[in-house]
């Protein structure tokens, strides 16, 4: 079962935690269960943590698991990010943003001393070919998506669920998925899309932010990086 093997990558991420860290927190049904194994620890070790989320609703369910959240004003640095992932290649770049909070996710990835990224092992491919999430200001939404064709690329205004329209990211931007096959050059085509003025930011996260991979499996983990 997949949640087994999501279990496991977050009990694995657990480790990493030590009292008195602040630790930056993803989003997503991996992380959901990070942040409650992160609750349990807090009780049962009594140690102190304090969590930056990078969306609302990870915020919310770090307060009902009993951890103290505060932010990039108050921790500019948090010690370790702690993530999931849509899809990671061999060389560890990623594609992020299914859970359309790709734009904070990447603030405090860059801004922390750390990032963790949990997995389930099916998320890992030799090449990364899923559409890519982009965060895009409404104001700019044709022009972005005349750009994003002219740059081979196929966009798709994501669409909400249980919301008439479109989805509102927490940055009340609009977000598409932007296919453009198998991507050769992933940490150039991060480049390209961000440079396309009303882009706010894409879901490529290149290796050279990713510290650690911890990929879980229904019967274990293995730590890739
Ligand atoms: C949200 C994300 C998530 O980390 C990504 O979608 C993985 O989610 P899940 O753990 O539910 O598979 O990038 O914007």
């Amino acid at each position: 079962m997949v949640y087994n093997s999501k279990l496991n990558a977050a009990r694995k991420a657990i480790e990493y935690i030590e009292d008195g860290l602040v630790v930056g927190i993803g989003s997503g049904t991996t992380v959901e269960i990070f942040i409650k194994e992160l609750g349990k620890k807090i009780v049962n070790e009594n140690i102190e943590i304090t969590g930056v989320a990078s969306s609302l609703k990870s915020h919310m369910l770090a307060v009902e698991s009993g951890i103290a959240v505060s932010d990039l004003i108050q921790f500019p640095e948090p010690d370790i990010y702690v993530d999931g992932a849509d899809q990671i290649d061999l060389q560890f770049n990623c594609i992020k943003g299914g859970g359309a909070a790709l734009t904070r996710e990447k603030i405090v990835a860059h801004a922390s001393k750390k990032f963790v990224v949990i997995v389930d092992s099916s998320k890992i491919v030799e090449k990364l070919h899923m559409p890519v999430p982009v965060e895009i200001i409404p104001f700019a939404y044709g022009y972005v998506e005349k750009k994003i064709r002219q740059c081979g690329g196929r966009i798709t205004l994501r669409e909400g669920g249980g919301k008439f329209g479109p989805v509102v990211s927490d940055n009340g931007n609009l977000i598409a998925d932007c296919d453009f096959g198998v991507l050769n050059e992933p940490e150039e085509l991060e480049k390209t899309i961000n440079f396309i003025p009303g882009v706010l930011e894409n879901g490529i996260f290149s290796k050279e932010i990713v510290d650690s991979v911890i990929a879980g499996e229904e019967g274990g983990v293995k730590v890739l990086k």
